[in-house]
């Protein structure tokens, strides 16, 4: 399992990069020249704790709640990418989910919390419109741990126009829970498996975190819904969410 970081998921087939570099030289690259060197991010389950009554805030700022005054506990995470077609053009206009645990490993779902200690400063949940590059961001936290999973992100991708939500998971390279995890596990291809584990770098002055990941869908404008990576969520997909994305994609994540 590689724990490289992999900004663009491209898997580097030597030859296969030389051929596509000798194509570019010669003038002869075209939209799709490099495309099976992209590699699609897997589909994985929603689980259990997508927010069963989303909060008012939703913006892609989970540290701040716009109604309190304190941050969220844990560490600060900066979460980007980019949206992408299977032939790496960006997806712009397409809704991104994000929802997580909190520093104590309780979501914001009214099952998400068997120990009563969910942080009331801690959003829980957010989304951004992609922008024209395809460009989402997130300030969040690093997700707490709690029982049977090792730590990860859940987020769900609603093309633009689409109806269905397509729902996938990031993960933390060199996280000792990772090896057990029935999810990750459960992503059979080796270079699929690999897209979804990000390093997270630490800011040496601000000790916060970020991670870059683009997320790339097996789809092409006027494809329709094709949104099949592999495994993908456990029964029927839910119904597209409620509410507006929030604008102006690419733009800093607001203070609330
Ligand atoms: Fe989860």
């Amino acid at each position: 399992m590689s724990t490289v970081p992999q900004f663009f998921h491209i898997p580097l087939s030597r030859r296969r990069l030389v051929r596509g570099l000798t194509l570019t030289a010669a003038g002869l690259w075209a939209p799709g020249a490099f495309a099976e060197l992209l590699t699609l991010t897997p589909g994985m389950t929603e689980g259990p704790f997508y927010p069963d009554k989303l909060p008012l805030d939703q913006d892609n700022d989970l540290i701040r709640v716009s109604d309190r005054t304190s941050p969220a506990l844990g560490t600060i995470t900066n979460l980007s990418g980019r949206l992408l077609d299977k032939n790496g053009g960006p997806l712009k206009d397409a809704l991104i989910e994000l929802w997580q645990a909190d520093d104590h490993g309780a979501y914001l779902h009214s099952h998400g919390d068997s120990q009563g200690t969910r942080d009331p400063d801690f959003q829980g949940y957010g989304k951004f419109t992609t922008g024209k590059d395809g460009g989402w961001r997130f300030r969040t936290i690093k997700p707490g741990l709690y029982t049977g999973r090792t730590r990860h992100y859940h987020f769900g991708i609603t093309l633009k126009g689409g109806e269905k939500r397509f729902t996938t998971q990031l993960f933390f390279a060199g996280e000792p829970g990772n090896a057990q995890d029935g999810v990750l596990r459960g992503v059979r291809d080796e270079k699929q498996r690999a897209s979804v584990i990000r390093e997270f770098k630490a800011d040496k002055d601000s000790k916060e975190l970020a991670a870059a990941w683009d997320i790339v869908m097996g789809h092409t404008p006027g494809d329709g819904d094709d949104h099949d990576h592999g495994p993908g969520p456990d029964g029927p997909p839910p119904p597209p969410p409620g509410g507006r994305g929030i604008p102006p994609a690419g733009g800093p994540p607001s203070a609330r």
